[in-house]
């Protein structure tokens, strides 16, 4: 005689940000809830984000920090779970933050203390954790049933918290998707967000430069991002180029004012005054191994007095817009976040329940909502995570 499947209210699947949070939230409410992690052990991308101290938050995150093919779609779970709800738990829990700039917060110590944050709050709440369990398939009659490799479980709610596609070294996997598809939710494309763009043939051996950061505005696609670009081997990374890679598509290019706050034609006025030649000027603002480097492809060599007016307005244009194609990005393996996803027309926003399969809801990053660098990604898990958690 074959045992009876055993029965949960609802069964979560990913044991990362979001999923915790939503599990968290369930239990709450009084919910039997299970979360099936393939990996052996929870929040794996949280430990080794923001280098080991967790960007957790940000302050400022409002829907106009997140791409989605439904800008509108993160309003509602956005409003009901604020970056502040996070930050009175991280309080409740006695972890040290601070902000280090725009509105980030991260821990003082170690990201580990948001993933024992998560695992004490299902405790309380009651929240099984299911570890190296794997789901071989899923079917829907009246309830969810899941064949994992621990057995048959059932349950009337099934949330996927799978994540994206990125660092797949970590137990990224497509289920998410897969799941979407078999249960006829459309998916938008996909591909890598927050990710080092590589250099054009032609730019590769700026590689040479590796190790360096300038700061720099960097335009792509309408969107402007002021910070800091570092020079790799393959190609360029630092936080501008990965909040400017999300907006980046095949064939753009990217516009870098180098002297970002001058404008070029007034500061190489002012050098032809002095009569300065363009490393002697750029000396001032750069590193010296870059101001090198980029006179020696841009500026003729020779003193400002001697350029042509032609030769000094396009001196110019390259200073404030220094316009670069890339060959394409680091891919899956380097992106901190999957652009794209399931596609947000088929979710409630109140709720994330698909609207194709009743019971069934997507929450985090394998849905169309990704936000920029800086804690965004983090709070959009812990808002999806905590409006399916209400509902579920
Ligand atoms: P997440 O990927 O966290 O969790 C999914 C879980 O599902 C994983 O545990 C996975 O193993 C599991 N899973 C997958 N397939 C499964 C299957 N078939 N069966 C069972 N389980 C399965 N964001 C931010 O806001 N601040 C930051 O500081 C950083 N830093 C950062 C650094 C790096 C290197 C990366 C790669 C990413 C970041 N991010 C970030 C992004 C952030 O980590 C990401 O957006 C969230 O973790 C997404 O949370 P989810 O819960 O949706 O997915």
């Amino acid at each position: 005689m074959s045992a009876e499947p055993e029965f949960r209210d609802v069964i979560v699947l990913g044991a990362g940000a979001a999923g915790l949070m939503c599990a968290i939230e369930a239990g709450k409410r009084g919910r039997r809830v299970t979360v099936i992690e393939h990996n052996d052990r929870v929040g794996k991308k949280i430990a080794i984000s923001g280098g080991g101290r967790c960007n957790f938050t940000n302050l400022n995150a409002g829907p106009e920090n997140y791409l989605s093919g439904q800008p509108d779609f993160c309003k509602s779970a956005l409003a009901r779970y604020t970056p502040w709800d996070f930050v009175a738990l991280v309080e409740k829990h006695r972890i040290r933050y601070h902000e280090k700039k725009l509105g980030q917060q991260f821990c003082d110590t170690s990201s580990r203390e948001i993933i024992n944050l998560l695992l004490t709050e299902c405790e309380s709440a009651g929240v099984e954790i299911r570890l190296n369990c794997r789901v071989n398939e899923v079917r829907k009659t009246d309830r969810f049933s899941l064949a994992t490799n621990t057995g048959q479980i059932e349950c009337h709610s099934l949330v996927v918290a799978t994540g994206g596609l990125s660092f797949p070294k970590l137990g990224a996997t497509d289920f998410g998707y897969r799941l979407a598809r078999q249960f006829g939710v459309p998916l938008t494309e996909i591909r890598p967000g927050l990710v080092p763009l590589t250099f054009a043939p032609e730019d590769s051996r700026m590689g040479e430069l590796s190790g360096l950061s300038v700061p720099v505005t960097a335009r792509c696609d309408g969107v402007t991002f002021e910070e800091n670009l570092l020079f790799t081997h393959r190609g360029l990374s630092g936080p501008v180029v990965l909040q400017i890679s999300s907006f980046w598509r095949e064939g753009q290019t990217v516009a870098f004012d180098l002297l970002p706050g001058h404008r070029a034609t007034d500061l190489l006025a002012e050098a032809r005054r002095e009569a300065l030649d363009p490393l002697a000027l750029v000396g001032r603002y750069w590193p010296r191994r870059f101001a090198e480097a980029w006179c020696a492809k841009y500026a003729p060599a020779k003193t400002l007095p001697h350029f042509t007016s032609a030769e000094m307005k396009d001196l110019a244009v390259a200073l404030n817009g220094w316009s670069l194609r890339f060959s394409g990005t680091e891919g899956y393996p380097k992106a901190e976040v999957t652009l794209g996803g399931v596609d947000t027309a088929a979710l409630s926003s109140k709720t994330m329940e698909a609207r194709p399969a009743p019971g069934l809801f997507f929450i985090g990053e394998v849905v169309d909502v990704t936000g920029w660098l800086g804690g965004y990604n983090f709070q959009w898990a812990w808002a999806s995570g905590h409006a399916a958690g209400q509902a579920v």
